[in-house]
């Protein structure tokens, strides 16, 4: 594993002395400088009402929460994609009214600022390229003796959804960029935009351009999978930044294996974790990604959440066992019963005393694997519940809770005795560090070895191989008889893990490298302009 100086930032031991001058940085930074952020979704979607008005509802997942987070207290620009029907006619109105920036919320101070690329193109470069193609390939979620098959349609998705998509955000960039007399600073996010830094380079030269990717980068032998052109596309877009992020130093050293792998001409400090290529210096760093524990807290002690309360303890018994996943297969949701099934056989005296609440938030409809995995969790919810019900006492093993509400989820994480976060893979596994903060009965973490947040939480949690159903269903057992005072002691630490490494943490870290960036970039220009007049 590479050292983590890989944050690129100071680590925790820095004085206070040079924590001041970071501050320092950072806000002359944002004084100087217009935050433009772009990311497919945004933070809210529109709904239009039969009197012509719109509502907005919060966007889900743990990307617009933390973007959303930290820009808050911004004056920023945030681009995105109008993904339905509510947000294309809210941006056509706004246009309509003369106006390029719509207010996403009463009291949001950033404003966002949509693309509104046609349906189909939408479509392909969403439903085709973006989820189906780089999400399952980033996850390694291929059989690959099946999928991918990169077929004429792949390419056509590819060129008129995602490259044109692409070339939407840029435009859209660079207009921003028109309207601001500093080049301001461009945060791309994920992998549906991996072009855009490439496309605003070719029209901004000097443009000051991060890209963070929220989710894992494979190996470069996995990305085989991908056309060469395609492959080299992704790459050659990502060094068209100054700054590329990733979620761990694994991801950030996989990034620069694959560059050095299938991008021509570029040299690869592995040291410094830097690339050189087309005459320029980009750093490739990892910030990992948290939650905003303030605003966790207040949603877990709302009166949303609590009337939740009213009608969760239903679904629990002596020993309640949580996990909270998007239907994706990424999660691991079925492993994860199979292992509660083997804990089971293995341990009968606890048939009775033992819930398993899976709260699960369908996810992705339109895409094929999507429904046949959310089929399968129903289908193994079923045969597991039908092998151990006791129809004297009415007891069922698992609660399958599935629908979209964050005070319903936060609800239910103040309780559980164990919490499983097996996920195959993940960027981070947010979910992970929400629940930490918030139990309230020491409740034990089941972690993926394959979960980002393995990195901060690994030494507290019970670590697991994710394909190991034997050694999670030992995982379960472990945690379901740990004494209550080592189920103390870990909660204890998982917390003030959370608590110190929070979303405000993740965001300072990035922009304490763009200071230092802007600080070169200054010097440089001066010392350009200053050697032709020494020369005279
Ligand atoms: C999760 C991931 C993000 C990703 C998002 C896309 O939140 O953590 O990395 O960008 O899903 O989901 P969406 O529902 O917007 O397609």
């Amino acid at each position: 594993m590479l050292n983590d100086n890989n944050r690129g930032t100071p680590p925790a031991s820095s004085s206070t002395e040079a924590q001041t001058d970071h501050q320092e940085m950072i806000e002359r930074l944002l004084s100087e400088r217009q935050i433009i952020v772009a990311s497919n979704r945004g933070p809210v979607t529109f709904r239009q009402r039969g009197d012509g008005t719109f509502s907005a509802r919060q966007g889900s997942g743990g990307l617009v929460t933390a973007v959303s987070a930290v820009l808050q207290g911004q004056q920023a620009i945030w681009i995105a994609a109008a993904m339905n029907t509510g947000d294309r006619r809210r941006a056509r109105a706004a246009a309509e009214a003369g106006d390029t920036l719509i207010t996403p919320e009463s009291g949001s101070k950033f404003k966002l600022r949509y693309v509104v690329p046609s349906e189909k193109a939408y479509y392909r470069y969403y439903n085709v390229i973006s989820n189906p193609l780089l999400w399952f390939l980033q996850h390694y979620l291929w059989d690959t003796p099946r999928a991918p098959d990169i077929t004429r349609e792949t390419w056509e998705a590819w060129t008129g959804g995602y490259v044109a998509v692409n070339q939407m955000f840029a435009d859209e960039i660079a207009v921003a960029c028109d309207a601001c007399d500093q080049e301001p600073i461009i945060l791309l996010q994920d992998y549906q935009l991996y072009l855009v830094g490439g496309m605003v380079r070719k029209q901004r030269p000097n443009a000051i351009l991060q890209h963070f990717i929220h989710i894992p980068w494979p190996d470069p032998d996995y990305w085989r999978l991908l056309p060469m052109e395609m492959r080299r596309q992704i790459c050659e877009g990502l060094l068209g930044c100054d700054i590329v992020g990733f979620q761990t130093p694994d991801h950030a050293r996989s990034f620069l294996y694959t560059c050095e792998a299938y991008v021509p001409g570029c040299s690869i400090d592995y040291a410094d974790r830097a690339v050189d290529w087309n005459g320029r210096h980009i750093i490739v760093r990892s910030y990992p990604i948290s939650i905003d524990t303030d605003a966790v807290r207040r949603t877990a002690y709302s009166q949303e959440a609590r009337a939740y309360e009213r009608y969760l303890p239903q679904h629990w018994n002596e020993y309640t066992i949580l996990r909270v996943d998007r239907a994706e297969p990424s999660k691991n949701i079925v492993r994860g019963f199979h292992a509660f099934d083997q804990f089971l056989e293995d341990h009968p005296d606890f048939l009775n005393r033992v819930n398993f609440i899976a709260v699960t938030q369908p996810s992705r409809m339109d895409v094929e694997e999507y429904r046949d995995y959310l089929d399968d969790v129903s289908a193994i919810v079923g045969r597991i519940n039908a092998k151990y019900a006791n129809v004297e006492t009415g007891w069922q093993p698992i609660h399958l809770i599935m629908g979209e509400s964050y005070p319903r989820v936060l609800a239910a994480m103040k309780w559980y005795d164990v919490m499983m976060a097996n996920s195959i893979i993940d960027g981070m596994h947010l979910g992970a560090k929400e629940a930490a903060l918030i139990n309230e009965r020491n409740g034990v973490l089941i972690l993926s070895e394959g979960a980002g947040a393995v990195q901060q939480l690994g030494e507290w949690a019970l670590v697991v191989a994710p394909a190991d159903v034997e050694g999670t269903a030992r995982a379960l057992y472990e945690a379901l008889t740990m004494p209550q005072r080592e189920r103390q002691r870990r909660s204890a630490m998982l917390k003030q893990m959370v608590e110190q490494d929070d979303v405000t943490v993740w965001f300072r870290h990035q922009l304490v490298d763009i200071a230092d960036l802007v600080v070169g970039n200054d010097t440089d220009a001066k010392e350009q302009t200053a050697v032709p007049a020494k020369a005279q």
